[in-house]
């Protein structure tokens, strides 16, 4: 299984760096990629020590460690979405974990609203997921009309500033059991705040940074989200999220990660 691990990791590099060379790359996804194959490098040889989680890449594992209790981590019975998979690379993180333990892998399943992403990341899981329960779907968060109750996790990383919230939440919470869990990751208020400052010689990058801010000031207080392009990136506390999820029927039983980029576990009470 080890060989077969390395020789799979070899073959990503590959394809990866073929995938970076094409003109219409996702450029965002690719880096994510390396840093992923780079990681499990790391990991693997009992040489090197894997990068610490910092303020600016905490992305693997894709399902932090603290966030699960032992003898609760995903097995082959668990079913997991990731919403906004990036090219499927968190999803190759989780069942690489288990491929290395010699255990059969979660059904897998990724969805995203950029094509780019869903075709680097079927591209890519035809390498790591032979013989896996895998699939890789075009679909916005508030398009899923995956059947109720069909997923033990959803991860949502990065994803629900983009979005809109109460439809957003409505959607994981129809998805998932009762009992299931909901992993998130946000961009807090704090992780604007620091980029306006550091911006503030470049007023323009310094108002883009400035539009989620009051954004998530007007969700925060009234519930509402701006329709208007310009601000449609929300800054998010744990505090709001949670708050607004609670209507959808989730509790938190985990917080974690970085001030600026904080981290929730959250369970779906049950029905
Ligand atoms: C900041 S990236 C985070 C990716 C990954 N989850 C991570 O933690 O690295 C946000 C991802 O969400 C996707 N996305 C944005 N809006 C979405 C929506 N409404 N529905 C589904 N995916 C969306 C983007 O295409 C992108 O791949």
């Amino acid at each position: 299984m080890e060989s077969d691990v390395a020789s799979v990791a070899t073959r990503l590099d590959a394809s990866v760096a073929a995938i970076a060379a094409r003109p219409d790359h996702d450029a965002y996804a690719v880096e994510m990629w390396k840093y992923a194959l780079a990681y499990h490098r790391g990991e693997e040889d009992p040489e090197s020590v894997p990068p610490a989680a910092s303020e600016a890449c905490d992305a693997i594992p894709y399902i932090p460690p603290p966030a699960i209790s032992p003898g609760d981590e995903p097995d082959e019975t668990t079913a997991i979405l990731d919403v906004g998979c990036l090219g499927g690379y968190g999803l190759y993180d989780i069942a690489l974990r288990r491929r290395r333990a010699n255990r059969d892998l979660p059904v897998l399943r990724g969805i995203d609203a950029s094509g780019e992403s869903v075709a680097m990341a079927r591209e890519l899981g035809e390498t790591w997921g032979i013989g896996a329960d895998l699939a890789f779907e075009q679909v916005s968060i508030e398009n899923l009309d995956h059947a109720p109750g069909s997923y033990d996790l959803v991860i949502a990383r990065l994803l629900l500033p983009y979005v809109e919230m109460e439809t957003a939440l409505a959607k994981m919470a129809r998805v998932l059991k009762p009992g299931g869990k909901l992993l998130v990751q946000l961009h807090a208020p704090a992780y604007y705040r620091r980029q306006f400052v550091r911006n503030l010689a470049r007023p323009v990058t310094a108002f883009y940074y400035l539009r989620p801010i009051m954004a998530g000031m007007l969700y925060g207080t009234t519930g509402r989200q701006s329709k208007r392009p310009w601000f449609s990136e929300t800054a998010l506390s744990v505090d709001t999220a949670t708050r607004h999820a609670k209507r959808h029927g989730f509790h938190e039983i985990w917080r974690g990660g970085f001030d600026v980029k904080p981290l929730a576990l959250l369970c779906k009470g049950s029905d």
